[in-house]
């Protein structure tokens, strides 16, 4: 063993590198004993605590998510690149959901998680951290975690999966879960056809190699300059992503040494650029609400409004389901995030700050996109300029909602129909099988109460699974309406994220069967054609439901404080930070 015990000068002299873990590791008498002595049994020698940058790894890993199954290997490689940078590792888990497990929904668990994070970063000796994330909800959960301790902090993601490989296909996460389920529902194809695809589906360790949440809010962060340039897009398999682990091991040591932290980077620029990038990339409706709740932590103005008024000039240039036809791999290969980025030029703030140090523009100088097919050019586009996300507002969502153009029917666009309306999911599901069911093509299918407060947690539903008597008849999409939010690998006519929600007395809940409803997506409204005497006195008869679980625990505490989805539904108290000042020492 080469350690050595330090001297008391030596000790007085870390104390003062500056470090925030030298309060732990640098103090005298009993409490640096304490402090020093326990961590002496991972086999740390003592100069380990001589003012070296102690280094939290954040995993989300679980064996119940995943998607994040691979981030402990991930980890290691990271570790190799702090110690050699001269930090000292920590790694240490959080609460994690996986997207496909979490009831109600994993949604319900992201605040959670972030406020887990942020709990364990402030309350701990560490100077810096890596955060490894990857399914849906654990990206933005750390970065709004995160961001509210304001700590040097680097992100890395786990990486898509491969390509999803079936009958001489690609399939790609969710968007063809859905095709598969309608057709199965629709008699077209058979069970042993749909248990083939799940086993071809997943094939490798990543997280969903669709444009979906996951990936969007990787690439997206990667944009806003909290991931290093060129690796959101590697696979999770590729093994430049485990030296990618390696290098941002290096990098964050640099950082704390820099004192580079999320507030220098996280700037309205920056959520310019991750609200830019989303809809180029034709991404998730749930950056939306992420861009939104990470706002907040950061104290960055960021509304609704931007989603649409900064992406009218903003072509969708990545051919990747579920807008277009190619999957994460092939992005990766046709050129990646760096490519990517040299694609979009000045669409993108060039002179932000990223975690290198360097601007955004320096880090992709010199990108190369070596197949137009999946990165397309400006002047010839998946889709045109402006069919990105749009914000919808009117009577009867008053402070917005959103709908995805890109994943939408264009004859769909401008739509007035009769609406069917469920009070809750379990019923329109148990109706959608009905044969007897009153539905037309033509009609507004509108579920309620699948928002933040009402479901709870505002589940992926908004893609309502379509009347199996039209399926049957060739219908393959109708005009869904509902304050809920849809899986990024889902498509259809889909208007989502109403706010306020029908739990918060919005007029979602005064809706009836047999009201007419206008969609107009060119001219951004959403009406609903009753007139305000009679909504008058449906809403004086109105009474808020009980929210199924929020008698008790975490749900309670998240139905009494979740914003609407304008807001990011985040907790009303987590908004902000409490910054990375260390506590009292109680003994
Ligand atoms: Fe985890 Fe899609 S289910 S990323």
């Amino acid at each position: 063993m080469s350690a050595r015990n330090l001297g008391k000068e030596e000790r007085e002299a870390a104390t003062g590198s500056g470090l925030r873990s030298q309060q732990w590791f640098g103090a005298e008498g009993k409490t640096g004993f304490m402090h020093r002595s326990w961590l002496r049994s991972e086999g740390l020698p003592d100069d380990s605590f001589r003012g070296r940058p102690v280094i939290g790894i954040a995993n989300s890993w679980s064996e119940l998510t995943s998607c994040n199954i691979h981030l402990r290997a991930l980890a290691e490689h990271v570790k190799r690149g702090i110690w050699q940078a001269g930090g000292v590792p920590f790694e240490f888990p959080t609460t994690s959901a996986g997207e496909p497990l979490v009831r109600p929904t994993a949604m319900l668990l992201r605040n959670l998680i972030a406020m887990d994070l942020e709990e364990t970063l402030r309350a701990n000796p560490l100077d810096g951290v890596v955060l490894l994330a990857g399914c849906d909800k654990t990206t933005p959960a750390y970065l709004m975690g995160a961001a509210s301790v304001d700590l040097p902090t680097l992100l890395l993601t786990g990486g898509p999966m491969l390509n999803g490989k079936y009958r001489g296909s690609d399939i790609g996460s969710g968007t063809s879960v859905w095709r598969f389920t309608e057709a199965y529902r629709a008699g077209q194809i058979g069970a042993d056809e749909v248990a083939e695809a799940e086993g071809c589906m997943a094939r490798s360790q990543g997280h969903c190699m669709t444009m979906g949440t996951a990936s969007t809010l990787a690439c997206i962060s990667e944009y806003m300059g909290m991931q290093l340039p060129g690796t959101a897009a590697l696979p999770a398999n590729d093994s430049r992503r485990a030296t990618a682990a390696h290098l941002a091991g290096r990098r964050i040591v640099e950082m704390v040494e820099e004192d580079l932290r999320p507030s220098a980077i996280l700037t309205r620029e920056a959520f310019e650029n991750g609200v830019r990038a989303n809809a180029a990339l034709g991404g998730s409706t749930n950056a939306v609400i992420h861009l939104l709740a990470l706002a907040r932590r950061v104290g960055v103005e960021l509304t609704l409004e931007d989603f649409d008024t900064l992406v009218r000039d903003v072509p969708v240039l990545a051919d990747l389901m579920p807008s277009g036809r190619f999957l994460m791999e092939d992005f990766e290969y046709a050129g990646g995030t760096a490519g990517f980025a040299e694609t979009l030029g000045d669409l993108l703030h060039r002179d932000t700050l990223t975690v290198t140090g360097r601007t955004l523009g320096e880090n992709y100088t010199g990108a190369e996109v070596y197949d137009r097919e999946v990165i397309r050019a400006l002047d010839n586009p998946v889709k045109p300029a402006g069919s990105g996300i749009a914000v919808l507002r009117g009577n009867l969502a008053p402070r917005g909602a959103v709908i995805k153009q890109s994943a939408a029917s264009p004859a769909l666009m401008s739509h007035r129909g009769r609406a069917l309306v469920w009070d809750a999911l379990t019923d329109y599901l148990r109706d959608a099988d009905d044969p007897e069911l009153d539905v037309s093509a033509d009609d507004i299918l509108i579920v309620r109460n699948v928002g933040p407060r009402g479901y709870p947690g505002m589940p992926e539903v908004g893609n309502l699974p379509l009347p199996r008597k039209l399926l049957e008849a060739g219908v393959e999409d109708m005009v869904r309406i509902s304050d809920a939010r849809m899986s990024g690998t889902s498509y259809g006519t889909v208007v989502l994220h109403v706010v306020p929600e029908a739990a918060a007395g919005g007029p979602l809940a005064l809706v009836r069967s047999g009201d007419i409803v206008a969609l107009d997506v060119p001219s951004r409204s959403l009406t609903l054609e009753v007139d305000d005497a009679e909504l008058d006195a449906r809403r004086a008869a109105w009474a808020p439901r009980q929210v199924p679980g929020s008698e008790r625990g975490w749900t309670r505490l998240y139905v009494e404080h979740v914003t609407q989805a304008d807001e990011g539904a985040d907790l009303d108290f987590l908004q902000g930070g409490s910054g990375a000042a260390v506590g009292p020492q109680a003994f």
